[in-house]
């Protein structure tokens, strides 16, 4: 089978060497890809948001299967617009991409279908906004209802701060249209976990737990990332959390979508807090997270062309997915500056000893060739990702690989997983 993988991150290339590794698969196409899916796949400069020039690439090279990275085409209808062409494609609908599109909408179809999220309201005026804030004398969460890059969610402490970030979003229009609608909620408390679930519309596959580092700064601090780093599994994943999460979240709001009229199909992704009273949804996703889906795959077993198969054919319950009885932590090295104005062009050196290291997987997010040298194109740069034993194993091989990365002005987090080697050494206690 001939397959394309649509974006050009860390995640991608996790797909891209998953499924380069498939008995199954012919050729791997990358869309626009970067230094990274050139090794493994044929890069072709195809901007994502390019779908006619990409139906066209489908046409053309005979491919199979279509995988979508990221969420804007998802959410822009790539699939749908596949699906009307006869192209087999995994991912949801645009209908069902909505859940991450339009947090208005994902939080009315949480309050519909009972499941437990922050108490929130949506205004679409600011004046609204602004007087219902006002009348708030603790903290309050602003999120941006539409795509705003990961940016647009601010966690205010100070009511006076959440006027602050109403007026970036909605008078400013700092995220243009995707401000126009916000949402204002409740400020949750506890560790944050992230799910992530196949679905077929009628079978939910939950895949293992996943940890990510969003804030910039080591101790979780600073402003938040696309993902600094991640960690699977997480210990605070208990079989009575992953029960929770199935029965009150996955099974009522892939109903609620199918009752919609908008069944979902793909991988949904469901941000949690871990609060007092029980796992709360702070957000979904309609695709794989970034970089959750680098120490998902390196410890998925199963061929995973036969799972995202099996997804887009509604045949999920005839799949075992097989995990190897190992743990991966995944570092991200970044351009210093990110989330913020960042340089790009440096040459990277050391990649290659790197990923010469056993169980060690250099997946790139932001880089490109320029003749013979690999160079920075991104704020996220590499996805240094390994397997060991367990996760201080784990660790301790991602960070001596991420010794050999060296770049100017490379920033990386030095407490990736900590958090877990500290709720495993207090689930012992
Ligand atoms: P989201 O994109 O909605 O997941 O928000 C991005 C990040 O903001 C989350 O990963 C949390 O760290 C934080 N966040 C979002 N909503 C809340 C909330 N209600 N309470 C506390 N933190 C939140
Ligand atoms: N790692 C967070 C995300 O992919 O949205």
């Amino acid at each position: 089978m001939n397959v394309l993988v649509i974006g050009g991150g860390g995640r991608e290339h996790a797909i891209v060497h998953g499924l380069s590794r498939s008995l199954r698969v012919t050729r791997v196409f990358c869309a626009p890809g970067n230094a990274g899916t050139a090794e493994l796949a044929e890069n072709v400069a195809i901007d994502v948001g390019d779908h006619a020039a990409l139906v066209a690439l489908a046409k053309e090279r005979k491919i199979d299967l279509t995988i979508v990275g990221p969420e804007a085409p998802l959410c822009a209808g790539i699939v749908d617009r596949f699906q009307a062409e006869g192209l087999r494609i995994f991912g949801p609908t645009a209908a069902a991409a909505r859940i991450e599109g339009d947090k208005a909408y994902a939080k009315k179809l949480m309050k519909h279908a009972h499941v437990p999220t922050a108490e929130a309201r949506i205004f679409n005026r600011f004046a609204d906004a602004k007087a219902y804030v006002a009348t708030r004398d603790t903290g309050v969460v602003v999120k941006a209802a539409g795509l705003a890059a990961g940016k647009g969610v601010v966690v205010c402490p100070d009511p006076a701060d959440a006027i602050l970030a109403l007026e970036r979003m909605m008078v400013q229009e700092e995220f243009g249209g995707a401000g126009a609608t916000v949402v204002v909620e409740e400020v949750l408390k506890g560790q944050e976990l992230s799910v992530h679930a196949f679905i077929d519309d009628r079978t939910i596959y939950v895949l293992e737990s996943a940890q990510d580092h969003k804030a910039i700064g080591e101790g979780d601090t600073g402003p938040n990332t696309g993902g600094m780093g991640a960690y699977s599994p997480a210990p605070i994943a208990t079989p009575e959390v992953y029960a929770a999460v199935e029965r009150d979240v996955l099974v009522p709001i892939v109903d609620a979508l199918r009752s919609d009229g908008a069944p979902y199909r793909g991988v949904l992704y469901v941000g949690l807090m871990l609060t007092a009273g029980g796992p709360k949804v702070l957000e979904f996703n309609c695709r794989f997270g970034d970089p959750e889906t680098q120490v998902l795959l390196t410890r998925l077993d199963t061929d995973l062309l036969d799972v995202l198969d099996a997804v887009v054919d509604g045949r999920l319950d005839q799949i075992d997915l097989r995990w190897k009885p190992k743990a991966a932590v995944c570092v991200v090295v970044a351009s210093k500056g990110y989330p913020g104005r960042y340089e790009s062009g440096k040459v990277i050196e050391g990649l290659q000893e790197a990923a010469g290291m056993p169980d060690v997987f250099v997946f790139h997010s932001g880089t490109k060739r320029v003749e013979h040298l690999t160079v920075t194109n991104g704020g996220r740069v590499v996805a240094v990702t390994a397997l060991g034993d367990d996760i201080a194993d784990a660790q301790q091989r991602a960070y001596r690989a991420v010794e050999q990365i060296r770049f100017e002005n490379a920033y990386y987090r030095r407490d990736i997983a900590d958090k877990a080697l500290r709720s495993s050494v207090r689930a012992e206690a």
